[in-house]
């Protein structure tokens, strides 16, 4: 390569396989950016360490290696099993490192990994406390009410019937990311569902912001819930106007061709309609980012940390996905939901 065309080094770098130079002892040497990111760790931080301490084929690297003498060596479908995250299948290619006897590089070729696997166990278990707390709950909203009724007690009975709805309505929201029922998807106007979204946003919690439709009229039928639809996006929505309480706020609608998500079995689903909220506030805290769409995870005072996990549960329950995007340069936060069109059965 002449220097038009960018260094070797600069090819393995950049290569989405990832790629590592091992020593005759298999301890890592160079590692790429790819590299990187299946072990979850720097190049400084393997350099020296075996690169069994942050990913496995089943054998040790160095056995692995040991048959790649002479040429490169194969390993195909093999279990990867990462130090950090879930395990990936995958092929493996070992290949002997010319320049220096008994070092070889490696090249993984990972499959994607499996569909984010939804949270059940802690998440069921909120299901049956939830029901627990419930009962007692209206036992004392009740008694509450006995107490105002009976003009007593000045304050304290609508407070504690306050506090009391308060804990239920978060229970009741709770409940809903443990909803395993199908949802009757059928045609809709997406856009009548986001103009709906934002009338009762404009009562209510985005009052004095400006939310900007952009929608691309020639868009066609979603098939889609519309309850899931509007709590998937009011959840979306006051995010955004919390995040950017000055505003404007925007709603967008685009058509995407090729957009497409593996259905599990080796298919594919089309998910052309692309329905965003995109805010002009500071965007995620990196806590958050960390930790995207898992319960419980708020930045918020009085946040409930339920509203992205159950929009990511609604999205995948409507067949599509939720997907949080930053533009640095234009300081926006969008969150895009990938929908599919009705009528289509790819
Ligand atoms: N549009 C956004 N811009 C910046 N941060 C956001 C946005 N949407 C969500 N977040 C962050 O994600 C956290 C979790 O959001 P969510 O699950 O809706 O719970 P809550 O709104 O109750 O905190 C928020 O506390 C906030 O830190
Ligand atoms: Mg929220």
């Amino acid at each position: 390569m002449n220097a038009d065309e960018g260094s070797a080094e600069d090819a393995l770098l950049c290569s989405p396989t990832p790629t590592f130079v091992l020593d005759e002892a298999g301890r890592v040497r160079r590692a790429n950016m790819a590299g990187e990111a299946l072990a979850t760790a720097s190049e400084r931080v393997m350099r020296g360490r075996p690169l069994d301490d942050f990913l496995r084929f089943g054998e040790p690297a160095a056995a692995l290696g040991a048959r790649a003498e002479a040429a490169p060596f194969f390993a195909f479908d093999r279990r990867i099993e990462l130090a950090q995250g879930p395990a990936r299948d995958g092929d493996v290619a070992v290949a002997p490192l010319s320049t220096r006897p008994g070092w070889r590089v490696v090249a993984v070729h990972a499959r994607p990994a499996p569909r984010r696997p939804r949270v059940r166990r802690p998440v069921d278990a909120a299901a049956v406390l939830a029901h627990e707390i419930k009962n007692p709950l209206s036992g004392i909203r009740g008694a509450a009410q006995l107490i105002e009724g009976a003009g007593e007690g000045g304050e304290m009975p609508r407070l504690i019937r306050q506090e009391v709805d308060r804990i239920a309505a978060l229970l009741d929201r709770m409940e809903g990311l443990t909803d395993t029922r199908p949802l009757d998807c059928g045609p809709l106007n997406i856009h009548a569902v986001l103009r709906d979204v934002a009338a009762l946003a404009r009562q209510g919690y985005a009052r004095d912001v400006a939310i900007d439709e952009a929608f691309d009229p020639s868009l066609p039928a979603v098939l889609g819930e519309r309850d899931a639809l509007v709590q998937l996006f009011t959840n979306l929505l006051k995010n955004a106007v919390e995040a950017a309480p000055r505003g404007p706020v925007q709603l967008r609608t685009a058509y995407r061709y090729g957009v497409g998500l593996g259905d599990g079995a080796g298919g594919r689903v089309a998910l052309p309609i692309e329905a965003a909220v995109i805010d002009d506030g500071p965007g995620l805290p990196s806590a958050v980012a960390a930790a995207l769409f898992t319960p419980f995870v708020t930045t918020k005072l009085n946040g409930s940390g339920l509203g992205l996990a159950l929009a990511d549960k609604l999205a995948a329950d409507l067949g599509g996905v939720l997907e949080h995007a930053r533009n640095e340069a234009a300081g926006r936060t969008i969150f895009r939901v990938r929908l599919r069109r009705a009528g289509a059965d790819r």
